[in-house]
């Protein structure tokens, strides 16, 4: 079992809108929906849940840098920057802590340009398709993963 009993859930652009963003695809859960749903999923582990969201990708990699000291995993919804991010494909690798990756949607069902991951091969693996119980698969894999 890893050191640190804290988990950092990474929220990426527009995912603040969750609840009012095209709720026929992301639900009508408010991100602060999910972040209670992570906590009480992980307190029955024992873990604690440090739960951020930026719509800056810079903010994104220093907060992936500092996991490496404060969390022992991390699960990632990196929202469009998926797609199009080599930092964060980056920092995931300047890392040791393990990184899970996931997404509300169906990314692989929906237009082409999501069908790609650039932080995918860095992460321990990707949750992608169901709604907000991804949050909490991830946290499953991740849970998993440290144990
Ligand atoms: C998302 C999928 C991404 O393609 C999209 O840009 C998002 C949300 C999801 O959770 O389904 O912002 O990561």
């Amino acid at each position: 079992m890893a050191q640190s009993n804290t988990i950092l859930v990474l929220n990426g652009p527009n995912l603040n809108l969750l609840g009012q963003r095209e709720p026929g695809v992301y639900g009508a859960g408010t991100l602060s929906d999910v972040e209670k749903l992570c906590r009480d999923y992980a307190s029955k582990s024992g873990f604690e849940i440090d739960f951020r969201q930026s719509n800056s990708e810079g903010e994104l990699v220093t907060w992936l840098h500092e996991a490496e000291t404060v969390a022992a995993g991390v699960a990632f919804n990196a929202g469009a920057y998926t797609h199009t991010s080599i930092a964060l494909h980056d920092a995931i690798k300047a890392i040791s802590t393990p990184v899970v990756e996931l997404h509300i949607s169906n990314v692989h069902a929906r237009e082409e340009f999501r069908h790609t991951s650039i932080m995918a091969s860095a992460c321990i693996g990707q949750i992608s398709g169901f709604g907000t119980a991804s949050y909490t698969l991830a946290l499953q894999a991740l849970i998993g993963h440290l144990k």
